[in-house]
């Protein structure tokens, strides 16, 4: 990801209604979890990414058949014939699980009740980020993996057909390995019980039943009982809200703005930037139209706000924030006053270092901006203008990328950001939908 691209200042506000592209993690489990059903999902609006790519490549080696294509709106459609009970085949080479966090971590538990060798691996980034979390609570249900102390990619695991429930205390709360043992579960004798210190996203919870196996959810705490059959299901996936997210923030941030992001999930673990934008005093709202499946969305509206001020955002409220940490911090950057952001370390174990990525670039623009044990302080100031010449570095971190882009787009100056190409890993077309929404 050496490449640098010159973004340019938008030549005027946005103005009318974005639809984004389909959400990351959703798609993802509708890949993964069709892969594991007995039969053939139809699955619509899953998200044309890199990642989900990787998620696609993987479960194909694995011996599920997957017939997606690009349809008009640029979403994948067709769909998936899972292995069902005769299991995934055992793959010749390794699987190159890209820069997904999701589709390792996720892959872990899918392949925990099948006695074939796996290895699993990935780009630098992947391979430096902590995989241990999630392999501890699989060797407790039986999984074996090789190297057993192992906490990076490559990693070699070795599924058992007689998978142990277990009684899980995460000591973070993370929707893959949620998810990862949660999966596990549903091949195990006995109910399988997650608890987590804060609420993760719950698309598991939401979804597995769709796939015809009942899920327990409570605030902190999700279950499942095993041995059950994953049945193939229909579904279609809804706008990704940490996609909307950087559109949300360019009409924040660009003077006269005013515009609707039509079809996105509003799954309240997914908005908490929503909530976050109204404590600052944004003049945004949602609006739930429907559900797909048990995923609720429908539309965000935002305008432009001359008068953000800066919030507290308590650690309780980061997991529903986790992935639009760098584009509220570029938000609060410019709200008056100290916004802080509280218990926000695992933002260190990110595509990139993620909290020494926003306080590199908001330096570079020349923002107070500290830390303080787990915390993330930005002291804003509502008339910060970049200055010519900024270049940002996007560590191949695709958040990280639109966020500085951001920058260029809704300032005066344009700016470089290197490796900016990363965007590919969620959201391929957002230069394309935030320039569309200048000219329509
Ligand atoms: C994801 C969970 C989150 C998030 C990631 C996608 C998922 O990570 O950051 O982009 O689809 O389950 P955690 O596992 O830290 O919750």
């Amino acid at each position: 990801m050496s490449n640098e691209t010159i973004i340019q200042p938008l030549q005027g506000p946005l103005q009318g209604t974005a639809q984004v592209p389909g959400d990351k993690s959703i798609s993802h489990r509708a890949v993964l979890f069709s892969a594991m059903a007995e039969g053939t999902s139809h699955l619509s609006g899953v998200l044309d990414s890199e990642d989900v790519r990787s998620s696609i490549a993987a479960v194909t080696q694995l011996g599920a058949t997957v017939d997606l294509a690009p349809g008009k709106d640029g979403s994948l459609a067709g769909t998936v014939s899972g292995w069902g009970i005769a299991g995934p085949t055992q793959p010749d080479v390794p699987i190159d699980c890209g820069n997904s966090g999701t589709t390792a971590r996720l892959l872990m538990g899918m392949l925990a009740p099948w006695p074939i060798q796996v290895t699993l691996t990935g780009d630098d980034s992947l391979r430096r980020r902590p995989m241990r979390r999630n392999t501890a609570p699989l060797m407790k249900m039986g999984v074996q993996f090789k190297p057993a102390e192992a906490d990076h990619l490559p990693i070699t695991e070795v599924g058992t057909s007689d998978l142990r429930a277990i009684d899980y205390d995460a000591p973070m709360a993370s929707a893959q390995l949620k998810t990862a043992v949660l999966l596990a579960g549903v091949y195990a004798h006995g109910t399988t019980t997650l608890h987590e210190p804060a609420p993760s996203r719950n698309h598991t919870e939401l979804m597995l039943p769709e796939y015809g196996v009942p899920t327990t959810a409570g605030t902190r705490m999700a279950e499942v009982s095993g041995p059950a059959v994953m049945h193939a299901c229909d579904l279609r996936v809804p706008g990704d809200a940490s996609s909307a997210a950087f559109l949300v923030a360019a009409a924040l941030l660009k003077q006269g703005s005013s515009i609707r992001v039509e079809g996105v999930s509003l799954n309240p673990a997914r908005i908490g930037f929503v909530r976050t934008l109204e404590r600052m005093g944004a003049h945004i709202t949602e609006h739930i139209e429907g559900h797909e499946g048990k995923e609720p969305y429908g539309t965000i509206e935002v305008a432009y706000t001359a008068s953000l001020h800066g919030c507290e955002v308590p650690s309780q409220h980061f997991a529903s924030i986790l992935d639009e940490v760098p584009v509220l911090a570029l938000v609060a950057a410019h709200a008056r006053g100290v916004t802080v952001f509280k218990g926000v370390g695992e933002l260190r174990a990110k595509e990139t270092d993620r909290v020494r990525a926003i306080m590199d670039g908001l330096e570079k623009l020349g923002v107070d901006v500290w830390e303080e044990g787990e915390n993330l302080y930005i002291e804003g100031d509502p008339s910060l203008c970049a200055p010519a010449g900024l270049a940002f570095n996007s560590e191949g971190d695709h958040r990280i990328a639109m966020t500085w882009a951001l920058v260029g787009l809704c300032g005066t100056e344009p700016v470089t950001v290197r490796g900016f190409d990363a965007v590919a890993v969620s959201y391929p077309t957002f230069l394309a939908d935030i320039e569309s929404l200048v000219r329509s």
